[in-house]
């Protein structure tokens, strides 16, 4: 199994039924295909909780391994691994500590999903995702984005929570405080460039997915929707307005 088949098995099977290629795994997937295509790599998932973006990964023939605190995310892990026939090592530990926990340069692509919000410095995380990173190899960060909030909030009708939001997302780096931290794309290429990487991309997920009724019922409307998702994800403006960022970056050779 390709790495894009076992990443779309997983964006297809979760709910027990196909759901929209506009989910964060199908678009994370596509941002990191060129990446992926290499051939089995060195993987290493810090925060990788219960195996979201592991499993798939080792399923389509990496070498893969979580760093996460939390022991049941990691007991989770190994039984989801166990029932996909693959195997991921799981090691205990703060994201702050991973250098130490698994060595320097340990891999070829370095995951930090959704765990950037729940900490507290951030900018000693994203050094030590390099870290470990080996050179010419690549990190992958998602967050959640700051100018989603003003927009979902005054889509709902709430425009005083939006206004603070907007207000929030013009303050500089990591606004909030964890775990509710959001990112625009400046803070983002922030982060990455005072971690010393290169080649960094921005990708929105979900630009319009969270702001609309599902149309799980018309599976042309879903499509249209996904076109309109993967179109706005690299768009100049419209990607900043996405639920979640998605950075790419590379730890010069
Ligand atoms: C929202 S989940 C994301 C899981 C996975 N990355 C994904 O995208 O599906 C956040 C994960 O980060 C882990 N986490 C939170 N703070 C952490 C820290 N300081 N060090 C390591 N893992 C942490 C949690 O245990 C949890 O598994």
């Amino acid at each position: 199994m390709s790495v894009h088949e076992g990443l779309r098995d997983r964006a297809t099977t979760e709910r027990g039924a196909p759901r929209s290629a506009a989910g964060p795994l199908a678009a994370v997937r596509e941002a990191l295909a060129p990446v992926l295509s290499q051939g089995p790599l060195d993987v290493l998932d810090v925060g990788g909780g219960t195996g979201h973006y592991a499993v798939p990964l080792a399923a389509a023939g990496h070498r893969v391994t979580v760093v996460d605190a939390s022991p049941d995310a990691l007991a989770m892990l190994e039984r989801r691994a166990a029932e996909a026939g693959v195997s991921v090592r799981g090691v205990q530990g703060d994201a702050a500590d991973v250098a130490a926990l698994v060595g320097p340069d340990a891999a070829d692509l370095v995951l930090c999903h959704s765990v950037l919000e729940y900490l507290d410095d951030v900018a000693a995380v994203v050094a030590a995702l390099v870290a470990v990173t080996r050179p010419g190899g690549t990190v992958s960060v998602l967050v959640p984005g700051a100018l989603a909030a003003v927009v979902h909030r005054a889509a709902a009708g709430q425009f005083a929570e939006a206004l603070k939001a907007l207000s929030a997302a013009e303050g500089g780096s990591g606004q909030g405080r964890a775990p509710s931290r959001r990112f625009t794309r400046a803070a983002l290429l922030g982060l990455a460039d005072a971690a010393g990487l290169a080649e960094p991309r921005i990708h929105g997920v979900r630009v319009f997915t969270d702001l609309v009724a599902a149309p799980d019922t018309d599976p042309r409307a879903a499509e249209a929707l996904r076109a309109l998702d993967e179109a706005a994800a690299v768009h100049p403006v419209l990607a900043d307005l996405a639920a979640q960022l998605h950075l790419t970056a590379v730890r010069p050779g």
